[in-house]
């Protein structure tokens, strides 16, 4: 085993460049918000916060329509203010989406959509936005919950739903984490993006697959299981980060979105053992 770990760039071709029209975000996730006093903007962000390695979160005041066009999944949380109207400073929005032409045929989306019972457009915005996507040929992969004076009960089935469909992260619950420490880093065939690191064999000899995130805030990743099978005889686990955790940028070069160095400390959960944890 070699202490040394050098990152890997490879050049490769964007497959996604072959497609008539292209998604600029690399699979990232379009999040965006119309608020008006601050509930939507609030959800919004929430979510962001968990899930910002995969997400791009934007006000719809600061986007023309065509920014959909970008992305390939949208998530849309919006409050409905006036008599039915978007709030104010997504009105242009609105009404420029009302008039273009874009094309979202190749676009999943689920709209969050505030409102109150009490007025009679109830969620107006969220439901005449939904028109508009499903009319530029957009597929509604959540159906669109209409969300009464924040009810938690509703929010919370439709963050459900959006964690099923669009692998978004729910709450955190970091207490049954625990931290590992990266004691070796081995040599790999340059050829390929891979990384392979060996962390201290936890007290789980039955675990068969283990949660990891960097305990290092690292904004372009998530918590990813890797399969583990560990060996009674040996203090290590050796974990395997493929092709999978990578990163193309606008140039075509890919590279990996993490590195490990001995002393690195790792969260780690106990995904799946044969306890049933
Ligand atoms: C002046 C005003 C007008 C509103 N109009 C509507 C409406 O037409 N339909 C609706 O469902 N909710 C309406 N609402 C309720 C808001 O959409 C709701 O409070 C929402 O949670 C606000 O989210 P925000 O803070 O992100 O703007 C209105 C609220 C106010 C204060």
């Amino acid at each position: 085993m070699s202490a040394i770990f050098h990152p890997i760039f490879v050049a490769m071709t964007d497959p996604i460049d072959k497609e008539k029209r292209c998604f600029h975000s690399g699979g990232r996730i379009l999040l965006a918000f119309a608020s008006q006093t601050g509930t939507a903007k609030a959800l919004a962000t929430r979510i962001y916060e968990h899930n910002s390695s995969m997400c791009d979160l934007v006000n719809l005041a600061e986007i023309a329509p065509e920014t959909l066009e970008q992305y390939g999944r949208h998530i849309f949380i919006v409050s409905t203010f006036g008599d039915g109207e978007a709030p104010t400073e997504a009105r242009p929005f609105a009404q420029a989406l009302e008039q273009s032409s874009i094309n979202l045929d190749q676009v999943k989306f689920a709209v969050l959509a505030l409102g109150n019972r009490q007025y009679s457009d109830f969620c107006g915005f969220g439901k005449h936005l939904t028109q508009q996507l499903l009319r530029q040929g957009a597929d509604p992969r959540v159906p669109t919950t209409e969300l009464h004076r924040n009810d938690a009960a509703v929010f919370s089935h439709w963050w459900q739903k959006l964690s099923e469909t669009f692998g978004i992260a729910l709450e955190p619950d970091i207490s049954d984490w625990e931290v590992a420490t990266v004691m070796d880093t081995e040599e790999r065939n340059e050829s390929a993006l891979d990384l392979v690191f060996y962390i201290q064999c936890l007290e789980h000899e039955q675990a068969t697959a283990l949660r990891f995130k960097p305990k290092r805030k690292n904004p372009e990743f998530e918590p990813f299981v890797a399969e583990i099978n560990p060996a009674p005889s040996s203090p290590f686990t050796r974990i395997r980060i493929t092709t999978d955790h990578t990163k193309v940028d606008k140039s075509g070069t890919a590279k990996l979105l993490l590195s490990a160095q001995p002393g690195d400390k790792w969260h780690v959960q106990v995904k799946d053992s044969k306890n049933g944890d």
